[in-house]
């Protein structure tokens, strides 16, 4: 244990889910741990936005899918700590036009991957995904499969929990209203200002979300990104008696009018009555965090609207609620989590790490072990060459 006070061995600077879930994990290594987040915590201003997420085994890609499995335990770790319920697993079914690549993979592709890790899941025609799953008008080449271990994660219950674990550690400090503001590095250490005061960590993990680059530039560097200000909407149930899946569309885009569309199950913790689906596609990219507003685009709502009432059954096709989430994606192809050290330009740069970019709120609690194990022994079980950046993908930023 560090003597003095504001000493850690790790800062985090980002406390959102990812954050906190790396914090938990180095509590239980012992390592003392300061979480700096700009904003408050649990707040809807991030990628931790929101309240459900789902957790899906299907991948194009065995790593992924593997991970995926690996997290598993993590979860039903995580599970002991609350009584609510973090994964209600309904199964997750994917369907769609077999031949779409999307920013999700490619149904034919997941298939091939769950057969290598031996993953159970059945194959599905649009006749079956009609009469199983309470969709209509589907047409007749689309293809499903489904995978019973998907599952609706509770997310706030998630973020909560592991809020609380960070809370009641003594080995964990919670700063809130304190964004990073000024790190430099002092010899084998690296000196966190914020608004608040100054702290001297050994390491440092970034998970920032989509406000990563506030922080890498004040270490040099920048993480190219685009940014989506994801739209949700909630849609009342017509017939109680309608329970769907966790569910993901794969269409060609027919014009701009987006192409896949997810959804979730009803569940008593997220407007009961209501089911969420939400467009996975945005009409306007952005270039920068801050462009975003608190305000779904209209025309994705409306498209979303209008693929629940020519495809979904038991619903009223006006959203009643709807929400943002706001999330940085890669730039780089077939990348979507990136998982690294800082560029080595910058000075001590394997004791920073860093995960950005994807959507990753169902690795949560085994991204935090991941996260936690590189900043404290520069390597993990996982291997996480796939998600590693590459040099040349940091850019330098003048400080
Ligand atoms: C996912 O499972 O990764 C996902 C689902 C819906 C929208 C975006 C991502």
């Amino acid at each position: 244990m560090l003597q003095n006070e504001n000493h850690y061995d790790v800062i985090v600077i980002g406390g959102g889910a990812m954050g906190l879930a790396t914090a938990y994990q180095l509590s239980k290594q012992k390592a003392k741990t300061l979480v700096l987040e700009q904003f408050t915590f649990k707040n809807q201003l991030g990628s931790s936005a929101g309240v459900s997420r789902q957790f899906r085994i299907p991948y194009p890609d065995t790593y992924m899918v593997q991970m995926a499995l690996d997290s598993e335990p993590y979860w039903d770790e995580l599970q002991t700590h609350t009584h609510k319920t973090l994964l209600d697993k309904v199964g997750t079914l994917w369907f769609g036009d077999p031949s779409v690549q999307s920013t999700e993979g490619n149904i034919a592709e997941a298939e091939k991957a769950l057969q290598e890790l031996n993953v159970p899941y059945e194959s599905l025609t649009a006749e079956e995904i009609e009469k199983r799953f309470h969709f209509k008008n589907l047409p007749k080449e689309y293809t499903g499969l489904f995978q019973p271990d998907g599952a609706s994660i509770d997310f706030r219950a998630t973020i909560q929990t592991l809020y609380e674990l960070c809370l009641k550690s003594e080995y964990v400090t919670l700063q809130e209203q304190s964004p990073a503001i000024e790190i430099k590095e002092i010899g084998d250490l690296f000196q966190v200002t914020t608004p608040n005061g100054v702290s001297i960590g050994k390491k440092i993990v970034l998970t920032p979300g989509p406000y990563m680059n506030s922080a890498t530039h004040l270490l040099g560097f920048h993480v190219e990104a685009t940014y989506w200000n994801m739209s949700s909407a909630y849609f009342k149930k017509t017939d109680p008696s309608i329970q769907y899946p966790t569910w993901f569309v794969f269409q060609n885009p027919i014009k701009e009018n987006g192409n896949q569309f997810y959804g979730f199950p009803e569940v008593e913790w997220d407007h009961p009555e209501y089911i969420r689906v939400a467009p996975d596609f945005v009409i306007n990219p952005l270039d920068n965090p801050n462009e975003r507003t608190l305000i779904p685009n209209e025309q994705e709502l409306a498209y979303t609207s209008q693929w629940v009432k020519d495809h979904m059954e038991g619903l009223d096709p006006t959203p009643y609620f709807t929400s943002t989430c706001l999330v940085a994606l890669s730039t780089i192809p077939n990348k979507e989590l990136l998982i690294d050290f800082a560029p080595s330009y910058v000075p001590n740069h394997k004791n920073i790490v860093i995960y950005a970019t994807g959507w990753a709120a169902k690795f949560t609690p085994y991204l935090g072990k991941i996260l936690a194990d590189l900043a404290l022994y520069g390597k993990t079980d996982f291997d996480i060459t796939p998600f590693k950046l590459g040099q040349d993908y940091f850019k330098k930023f003048k400080k």
